[in-house]
This record gives structure tokens, C-alpha cells and sequence, in this order.
């Protein structure tokens, strides 16, 4: 993969950002993420690329959904896996709350997992906790590992998980072992990133979200340093027989970084819908409008926060890269 695909990836999520970021706080989240899907689509078939949906937000041939199995880019150049959530966090932005995002990630062809669309168990942290996690093991045992690791108090340790009724457990585990909690409505994927940037706040994310999600978590800790397990959790025996179709026999199976993505190098690429710990949300001006999106590739550990200033009238784009 060129080093330039970076640039390519974030003219993706902006635009997608740019589009979805105009419904936000008008209850109308079925026209955020169609108007995020479209964006993606059209900048998506600029980049020289043979690039092949394989998380996307449908089945074969879901038009106008990004489907799995949906081809993206010109047709020409390195052939490539595609994960995408062109808005990650559809009720976020119709409410206009916290960590909306637009998110891809993109890997060579054959080394992203084919999640299936359905529940995953989940852990991520960041790079100091790397090695020290089992998504197998009491919440209590990881959140002392990951303490010490931070060189914190357990009650210091800040978990993010997602506000459902599912969870209770787990939140009430996490109460006894004193740690902090932030509760969040949405946006799992958000706040798995944020374990890895230590003035967002969070330590550790837990709990059990979107398997798609999953993945672009997991990529993007991996180009951050950070580690994330999964377990597929089906809800019925007709989802046990789609983990089989996709290719994944034991569904109990931990799912560890290199299982989900697999190789030395992936990209991935967000920008924020809705203000959010790491990076703010699209700010519209009259006639310009400004996002804020972060790039990062496995290979380098480059990571780039980009700052972009869009002409409305499609002239004069400025990006500051910082
Ligand atoms: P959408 O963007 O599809 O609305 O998903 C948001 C999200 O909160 C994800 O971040 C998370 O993984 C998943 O939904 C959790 O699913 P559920 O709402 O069923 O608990």
C-alpha cells in the first residue's frame, strides 16, 4: 500500500463527516448516515484502488448501504480489504451528543476478519496495557493489571462502557473493585481508541458491542500500539451458522489482533461528526467548514491529527496537518 493512501483515507471520513454533521441534533438519523454513505461512496471511487467492502452495513448488493462485497476505488491499483461505519453512532448525531464519528480502515486483500453484523464480547487498552488483558479473566483481575501497568490506583482507572441493560453486571463488578465509570449511549468504537491517548480520560473499554465495530477498533489500536480482544456473541443458532459461513468455526474463540487483522500494515481513518474527547466535531461557518480527523497507519506508527478547512463552494479546501 502507498504511503499516500493516508490523504486519499481522510478525504473519505471528511466528507462522509461534512455530510452526516448537517442532520446533527434533528432526530433524523436514517438521513445522517445516508448522507455520510453517499460521501464515502463517491471519495471512495476517486482513489486508485481495487478495493472490496468486507464490513460494511449490508449484505451483497444492500444498495444504497456500503454492502459487504461492494467494490470501492477506480479499479486500478493495490487490491485491498474495506471496513467502513460510515457514522459511527446514528442516534449520537440525531441527538447531537458526544463522539460521533466517521470511520474506515483498510488493509490488504485477505487480511481484515469478516465479522458478521452481531454482538461481540470486547476489551481494549492502550499500549502501556498490551499483554496484560483476558477478555476470559474477572473485570476485577484486568482492571488491577491494567492499573498497575498505568502505574494508578484501581480507583483511579476510568472504564468506558456502553449504558445497556446487558452490562449490569459488569458495571456493578466494576463499582466493587472501585474504579470510575463513564457510561456512554453509543459509540463503542470512539472510546476503544481513546483507551490509547491518555488525556481523553479512559483507561479500558469492556463490554459488548457491534462485532463490525470491533474490527475498526482493533485496527486502529494495532496502529496505535494498543490491544483489543474479541468473542463473537450470537444471539440465535441461525447467527452460530453465519460466524461458520463466514469462516469462523469455534465462535468461542478469543479473537486477539492478529486474528482480526492479520499482517504488518493496515491504515485507518476517522473524523469527527459531534465533538468528542479526541477530536472535535464538524463546525460550519458561512462558507467554510472545519473537521478534525485523525490517520494512522500499522506499518509506521505514524499518526497524524489533521485539521481540515472546507470551502463550501468547493474551492480553495486548506488542510493543516499537525
Ligand atoms: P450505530 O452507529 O449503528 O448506531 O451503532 C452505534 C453503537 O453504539 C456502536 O458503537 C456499538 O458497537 C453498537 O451500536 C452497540 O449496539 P446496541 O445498541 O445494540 O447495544
Amino acid at each position: 500500500m502507498e504511503n499516500s493512501l493516508s490523504i486519499e483515507l481522510v478525504r473519505v471520513t471528511e466528507a462522509a463527516a461534512l455530510g452526516a454533521a448537517r442532520w446533527m441534533g434533528r432526530g433524523r438519523k436514517e438521513e445522517a448516515d445516508s448522507a455520510a454513505t453517499q460521501a464515502m461512496r463517491e471519495v471512495f471511487n476517486t482513489i486508485p484502488m481495487k478495493g472490496t467492502v468486507v464490513i460494511g452495513e449490508g449484505e451483497m448488493d444492500e444498495a444504497p448501504m456500503l454492502y459487504i462485497g461492494e467494490k470501492l476505488g477506480t479499479g486500478y491499483g493495490d487490491r485491498l480489504d474495506v471496513a467502513v461505519d460510515p457514522l459511527e453512532g446514528t442516534n449520537i448525531v440525531a441527538a447531537g451528543i458526544w463522539n460521533a464519528l466517521t470511520v474506515l480502515a483498510v488493509a490488504d486483500h485477505g487480511n481484515l476478519l469478516h465479522a458478521p453484523d452481531m454482538y461481540m464480547k470486547k476489551i481494549a487498552v492502550g499500549p502501556e496495557s498490551v499483554g496484560k488483558i483476558d477478555i476470559n479473566a474477572p473485570v476485577i483481575d484486568n482492571l488491577r493489571a491494567v492499573a498497575k501497568a498505568k502505574n494508578k490506583d484501581v480507583e483511579d482507572i476510568v472504564v468506558a462502557i456502553l449504558d445497556r441493560d446487558r452490562h449490569q453486571e459488569t458495571i456493578q463488578e466494576i463499582r466493587v473493585a472501585g474504579s470510575r465509570i463513564k457510561l456512554i449511549p453509543d459509540g463503542d468504537v470512539a472510546v476503544a481508541i481513546n483507551t490509547a491517548f491518555e488525556h481523553t480520560g479512559i483507561d479500558i473499554m469492556l463490554g459488548s458491542g457491534g462485532a463490525p465495530e470491533g474490527v475498526l477498533a482493533a485496527v486502529a489500536l494495532k496502529c496505535l500500539g494498543g490491544e483489543f480482544q474479541g468473542t463473537l456473541w450470537p444471539q440465535t443458532p441461525e447467527e452460530v451458522i453465519r460466524c461458520r459461513e463466514m469462516g469462523i468455526k469455534d465462535v468461542n474463540r478469543v479473537l486477539r489482533m492478529e486474528d482480526i487483522v492479520k499482517g504488518e500494515d493496515a491504515f485507518f481513518a476517522a473524523t469527527g461528526v459531534t465533538d468528542g474527547e479526541l477530536l472535535k466535531g464538524v463546525q460550519y461557518n458561512g462558507e467554510n467548514a472545519t473537521t478534525h480527523s485523525v490517520v494512522m497507519r500499522a506499518k509506521s506508527g505514524t499518526v497524524r491529527f489533521i485539521e481540515g478547512k472546507h470551502s463550501l463552494n468547493k474551492k480553495n479546501n486548506l488542510v493543516t496537518i499537525y
